[in-house]
């Protein structure tokens, strides 16, 4: 095993290792009938942490770029799942001590595939971000050994992972593509081409939080990369795309083209029926008033959208341009007034909240709850949702569909109070520059 000792005396330290010996099988023919997970793979393994709250926000940023997404949350602590295996966080009162040492007799590190060499590199550089420190950058990345692509990291805490990339060997190098590029116009279109054969596609889109957003079509293997080249070179800057939980390969393919999750979001069910939900319509804050959005002022009504996305977890920095705004609002055949609903504070008359859920066809759908931070936590979002919801309710809409990013708490604990069912999700991935 790597160890630091190896490290400081300067001599190269060697690499992880299996396990020296194979072990005689213990299976009886009793287990031979076993149908459940294959004996001896990892069930799960519990840390215990000085602070749940740090552990949460460490281990859960890397987790979540790793694949895995968030299973049980208890006072004491929380879960992520992969697979069939989980890691717990827990903050035990019986804890003996405040900092993990992993010099000492115990658990050393923590190591996982991390994907290719790229992401293993952006991987490690976007977790000095969130609580992790890098361990011997003199020698990264072959700290573990000349034939050992990994990344060290350590935490806060004092817990070390090791990030490993996927060994490529002769034989298992992925042969050259006969895909050629070209762009189509009109539009961000780009098309991979065998022959004549379209064999992949891909769509580029600027947000107007400026980020780029890429959309692959259904593409044959070998042309994502060379089609994800093109346009990097075409565009330039970070490339933004979606993962869903729907398409289990879309991570792996994603973490192959040097993509890491930057954030999740998962989709929930919300019930109408305020006997369900709990809500009554008729309580609003004092001083404040709810309008429709048609009687409202429209340029208001983008500046307040503009605010408060800045604290939706992935639309900070989000700027309308006021003909695209009017465009996705009142001229969208989703839009119903009586479920765009904003918030006027009587006294000063500015706008404070808005919630609007659009007339999407099968089930409705929530597109944004906010409030500005000087009115929040006095019950107007649930005022505002009361309203909205309470008329869905009357015409016959039991359920609304929403999207709430994992790490937004406020929104999460305001749904899920209403009895909001999660229904998947998906991952937000990004590919950095590496000239930034
Ligand atoms: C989420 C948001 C709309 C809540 O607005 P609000 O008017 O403060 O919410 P309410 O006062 O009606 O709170 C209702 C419940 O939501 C939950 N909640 C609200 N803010 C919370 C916070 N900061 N932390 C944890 N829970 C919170 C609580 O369960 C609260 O009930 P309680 O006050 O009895 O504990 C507001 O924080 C906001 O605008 N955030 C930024 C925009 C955003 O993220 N919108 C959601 C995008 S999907």
């Amino acid at each position: 095993m790597k160890s630091d000792r190896v490290l400081a005396s300067g001599s190269q330290p060697t690499r992880c290792s299996p396990p020296g010996k194979d072990r005689t099988s213990v299976r009886t023919a009793a287990d031979l009938s076993w149908s459940g997970p294959a004996p001896g793979g990892l069930h799960h393994v519990e840390l215990w942490v000085p602070d749940l709250a740090r552990a949460r926000a460490e281990w859960g940023w890397l987790l979540g770029q790793l694949g895995y997404q968030p299973s049980r949350d208890w006072d004491g602590g929380c879960s992520w799942r992969l697979g069939g295996t989980y890691l717990v966080v827990e903050q035990s009162p019986a804890l003996s001590a405040s900092r993990h040492d992993r010099l000492r007799p115990g658990l050393n590190h923590l190591a996982f595939h991390a994907g290719s060499r790229d992401t293993v590199d952006t991987l490690a550089a976007a977790a000095q971000g969130h609580g992790w420190t890098p361990l011997f950058p003199g020698v990264h990345p072959y700290a573990g050994g000349p034939d050992h692509y990994a990344a060290y990291l350590a935490n806060t805490d004092g817990f070390e992972v090791e990030l490993v990339a996927g060994e490529t060997r002769p034989g298992q190098a992925v042969p050259p593509s006969a895909v050629r590029v070209v762009r189509a116009s009109p539009g961000l279109v780009w098309r991979a081409l065998d022959g004549d054969s379209v064999v992949g596609a891909v769509r580029a889109f600027l947000r107007p939080d400026s980020r780029w957003f890429v959309a692959f079509a259904t593409c044959r293997e070998d042309s994502y990369a060379p089609l994800l080249a093109r346009v990097t070179e075409d565009v330039g800057g970070d490339l933004h795309a979606i993962a869903s939980d729907a398409d289990p390969r879309a991570l792996d393919r994603f973490g192959g083209l040097g993509f890491t999750v930057n954030r999740r979001e998962s989709h929930y069910l919300i019930p109408t029926d305020p006997l369900v939900t709990g809500l009554d319509s008729s309580a609003l804050p004092d001083n404040i008033v709810v309008i429709s959005a048609v009687n409202a002022d429209e340029e208001e009504i983008r500046l307040l959208d503009d605010t408060l996305r800045q604290d939706v977890p992935g639309t900070a920095g989000w700027r309308w341009d006021p003909e695209d705004f009017r465009e996705e609002t009142f001229d969208s055949p989703q839009f119903d007034p009586a479920t765009y609903l904003i918030a006027v504070d009587t006294q000063s008359g500015e706008y404070v909240g808005l919630a609007r859920v659009w007339n999407t066809p099968g089930k409705p759908r929530l597109g944004l709850i906010g409030v500005v931070r000087s009115h929040r936590r006095r019950g107007l979002a649930t005022s505002l949702l009361a309203r909205a919801f309470g008329t869905l309710h009357q015409q016959g809409k039991t359920e609304v569909t929403a999207e709430v990013d994992d790490a937004n708490a406020a929104s999460r604990s305001l749904l899920l109070r209403l009895g909001a069912r999660r229904k998947g999700g998906f991952a937000e991935v990004i590919k950095q520059q590496r000239a930034r």
